[in-house]
């Protein structure tokens, strides 16, 4: 295409197309979305990663601005821009892993159900991209609500036979992420120490943190468990407020992304106990940890993606009342999802 970017190649003396295409070391990593207030920060933190040997950023809007600067860091990756739904196809042939933060964000006052009506959408194309282009890819759903967004997924890669409930994470990671930090906080920790599943989905009460599973172990007071348990719901909430009307949560996002991300692509490269929290198909394992179609749990991540979903062990009558709560939010946001693709 004339103005795909292939900011290495546009000279013919340059050899960095040939390095990509020889199969230098690393995995093809695609961002779509690569221009937004996620995609931006994420197209930067992995073009840093030592894993990436070839990154795609796609956009509908500003994919060659991000791209030429983007481009310019000295690290390994070689990176290409794709501009507009007739670069997608591009854009994604031979990934290993892509990456959605596609989509609208919230505004104050809204929730993430509020969000689908758009992004539902715009993760539907997307991934009939996937399912064409790159079907044995690793997908990774930021776009919310990803409680509905991954069904949304799973349904469209269904409908095309191509289906790997292994290959298909929604990404619950900031919930991780912010259970640490706050987690910490109270204990005095360095967050670097700490370490809570959060399971369930990613909104509301649906966000389900194990306080009685905190690694190190430790106890909390009851008033600890209210306000951790509240601060972690509602940390987007926080965030969105905070910009407010200026987007939701995208730096610590992007980091987010990538701690998943670089968790994803140690997976695929065989590294042994690579454990993380992740909104996941109950089919990806034969185990099934609530009745639930889809639900966030901890899982073993390895060449295959999923290749191993954890039970959720013993929860404390706060957690036994929570996770009643999360199931029956889940189960209509999962329907939710489903039932836009039968349509
Ligand atoms: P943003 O508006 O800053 O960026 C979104 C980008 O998506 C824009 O560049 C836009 O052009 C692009 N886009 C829109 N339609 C597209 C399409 N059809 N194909 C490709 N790109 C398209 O928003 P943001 O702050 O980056 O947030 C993106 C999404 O991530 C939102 O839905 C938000 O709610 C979600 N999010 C999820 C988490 C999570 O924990 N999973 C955390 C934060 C935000
Ligand atoms: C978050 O948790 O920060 C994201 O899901 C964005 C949002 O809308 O809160």
């Amino acid at each position: 295409p004339t103005n795909h970017l292939q900011v290495e190649g546009s000279c013919n003396i340059w050899r960095a197309d040939c390095r990509a295409k020889g199969g230098s070391p690393g995995f093809k990593v695609a961002i779509l979305g690569a221009a937004g207030g996620i995609g931006q920060p994420l197209a930067m933190l992995m073009k840093m990663n030592p894993l990436v040997s070839v990154l795609h950023l796609y956009d509908v809007v500003n994919s060659p601005g991000v791209t030429s600067d983007i481009s310019h860091m000295d690290t390994g990756a070689v990176v290409r821009g794709f501009l507009g739904q007739q670069q997608l196809e591009d854009a994604l042939t031979g990934m290993d892993l892509v990456i959605i933060p596609a989509g609208v964000p919230r505004k104050p006052g809204m929730t993430r159900d509020d969000l689908f009506n758009i992004n539902a959408g715009i993760v539907k194309t997307l991934c009939e991209g996937i399912a064409k282009c790159c079907p044995n890819a690793i997908v990774n759903v930021i776009s919310n609500p990803v409680n509905s967004t991954v069904p949304i997924a799973a349904e469209v890669f269904k409908k095309a036979g191509t289906f790997d409930p292994k290959r298909l994470l929604g990404v619950t990671m900031l919930d991780v992420v912010r259970a640490n930090t706050f987690v910490a906080e109270v204990l005095g920790l360095d967050p670097r120490e700490v370490n809570v599943p959060v399971v369930g989905g990613h909104a509301g009460v649906t966000i389900l943190p194990l306080l009685s599973q905190v690694k190190p172990p430790c106890s909390f007071t009851q008033e600890e468990i209210e306000y951790l348990t509240s601060r972690i719901q509602n940390g987007g909430t926080e965030v969105v407020e905070a910009k407010a009307g200026a987007g939701s949560a995208t730096l610590s996002m992007a980091y987010a992304a990538v701690k998943f991300a670089d968790a994803c692509l140690r997976g695929l490269r065989g590294d042994a106990g690579v454990v993380e929290c992740a909104f996941v198909s109950s089919q990806a394992r034969l185990l099934y940890v609530t009745e639930l179609p889809f639900f966030a749990s901890k899982v073993r991540l390895g060449r295959n993606g999923v290749e191993e979903i954890y039970a959720l062990g013993p929860l404390n009558s706060h957690e036994r009342v929570g996770l009643e709560k999360a199931k029956k939010e889940l189960a209509s946001s999962i329907e939710k999802g489903v039932s836009f693709v039968g349509k």
